[in-house]
């Protein structure tokens, strides 16, 4: 999708489908400038459209050169909010897609929002919404890309409008790649493609990819990433991604930790079907991880960032790790495996020790852990959890309120310490279940254990996958937390 910025007065704009959001306030005002080219009186328009969030109204203009034009509703002006603009965006896209629109123009409305930030979430809206997943539609003439082009008409402050929408693109793009990544069939997601795919964005927008094989992982004594590959007739890979400009403002590395499970069938603790069944989003953090890498490169932004990805498919098999198998753990620390369905804690936790060589400021990790962070929050939020390195509270508080403004929301579980308790193996230093109690905190506990860092993780089971659209998300993944952390690397000072 091409974005561009016009002046050009609105008349002589010429696309398919003018999209006119409008706050309530200003809705009077509106329908005046639009007066001339209405082939309603404007009383009629009022009857029916009230300029409420998500309100839309359709009509065919006399001497315009758009073709149709689509007042938006945005609401009450003193409640917009980013988040409301971008959701603004998915009636308008559903309408886009339908009727497959070639070219659409936005008018930059009058708001309380800057410029920036309102162009940003006008194209990440925008963006969002037009996504559609269909590689796998053989039917062709069925598939609708989305428009061609977008134009943003804009008659104040240009520079910043255009950098919002500029940024917004960039964002909206790897959070799409996220998507793609994830929706992808697990035929073509062993842990080597998804190890391929890192590298080639790495290549094609300049950062730094390095893949390791089993036997470098082996070297490493990556022992939780074995472990759980060994059911498997596909073997592990381990990939780090860093974004190192000179200009950093942070001395030590952000290191950014992703789960790349490319398929979970719960190894010989097999998934019941209807649990099985959506497995191959268990990569979903990984996507967020490289999704992220990606738009930081093309943003260029001013920080050390490091991605780690450690991956691969979880099955039962021959030489399938078992129940009350005790491993060693990348750390050193041992671990009896109790349930080898809780495979994600195993191979992060590598990838937590392994985080340590950078001396990082802080280490956050996304992983689709725990069902029981589904049963907690649902989709709208993904469980935040911290240790007590550094300012846990001021770190909760951030990530709290970043996650209102990307809405890519975040929700605080407490790390009660008695819930380490519930990790104690006879036989081992730690167990990798509890009981079914709080089982989204209990995780994060067996992870803490592998930190010595500032670290957060992020379990984003729910809100990663969509069985039903949500405003500028549609249905299947979601790109979550690509967002959410492009924004923290780019307000980190
Ligand atoms: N990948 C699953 C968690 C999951 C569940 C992700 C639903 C997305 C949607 C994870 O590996 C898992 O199986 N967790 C177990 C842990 C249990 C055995 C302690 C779970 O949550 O049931
Ligand atoms: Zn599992
Ligand atoms: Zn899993």
């Amino acid at each position: 999708m091409r974005i561009s910025l016009s002046t050009i007065p609105l008349p002589e704009l010429d696309v398919d489908l003018l999209i006119y959001p409008v706050v309530q306030e200003s809705l009077d005002e509106v329908l005046v400038s639009l007066a001339p080219y209405l082939t309603a009186p404007p009383e009629r328009i009022r009857d029916e459209f009230k300029g409420e969030l998500a309100q839309t109204f359709f009509f065919y203009p006399e001497g315009l050169s758009a073709a149709r034009v689509l007042l938006l509703g945005l609401g009450a002006s003193d409640e917009l909010t980013p988040e409301r603009l971008r959701r603004s965006m998915a009636p308008a896209a559903g309408i886009v897609m339908e009727k497959r629109t070639d070219t659409v123009a936005i008018v930059f409305p009058t708001l309380p929002v800057d410029e920036e930030t309102a162009g940003q979430a006008m194209v990440e809206g925008f963006m969002l919404s037009t996504y559609r997943f269909e590689k796998y539609k053989t039917e062709q003439s069925t598939t609708f890309e989305g428009p061609g082009r977008l134009v943003l008409h804009v008659e104040g402050k240009q520079q910043a409008a255009r950098r919002g929408a500029e940024r917004g693109r960039i964002i909206a793009e790897a959070t799409r790649f996220a998507r793609d990544l994830v929706n992808l069939s697990p035929h073509e997601k062993s842990a080597q493609d998804l190890a391929r795919y890192a590298q080639q964005s790495a290549k094609k927008y300049g950062y730094y990819a390095e893949v390791w094989d089993r036997e470098r992982i082996e070297k490493e004594g990556m022992g939780g990433l074995l472990a759980v590959n060994r059911g498997s007739v596909d073997p592990p890979t381990f990939t780090i991604l860093e974004w190192q400009p000179e200009n950093a403002v942070n001395s030590n590395p952000v290191v950014l930790v992703g789960k790349g499970v490319v398929f979970d069938t719960g190894g010989l603790d097999l998934k019941p079907p209807q649990y099985m069944e959506k497995m191959k989003t268990d990569m979903a953090g990984a996507a967020a991880v490289i999704g992220t890498m990606e738009a930081v490169a093309r943003l260029k932004l001013p920080v050390h960032v490091v991605g780690l990805i450690p991956a691969t498919d979880n099955r039962p098999g021959e030489k399938a790790y078992v129940p009350g198998e005790v491993i060693r753990m990348h750390s050193g620390a041992t671990v009896e495996v109790l349930n080898t369905d809780a495979e994600g804690r195993l191979i992060l936790a590598d990838a937590l020790s392994y985080a340590r060589t950078y001396d990082p400021e802080l280490v956050i990790d996304l992983a689709t852990l725990t069902g029981a962070q589904v049963v907690a929050l649902g989709r709208l939020a993904a469980a935040f959890m911290t240790n007590n390195h550094g300012d846990a509270e001021k770190r909760t508080e951030t990530f709290v309120a970043l996650g209102e403004k990307t809405g890519d929301r975040v929700a605080p579980l407490p790390m009660y310490e008695e819930y380490k308790d519930l990790l104690k193996s006879d036989i081992a230093d730690l167990k990798n279940v509890g009981n079914r109690e709080a089982g989204a905190i209990t995780a994060a506990k067996f992870l803490e254990h592998f930190t010595d860092y500032p670290w957060v993780h992020l379990d984003i089971a729910g809100p990663s996958y969509l069985d039903q659209p949500f405003h500028y998300r549609p249905k299947g993944a979601t790109g979550f937390g690509v967002r959410l952390l492009v924004e923290f690397l780019r307000t980190l000072k």
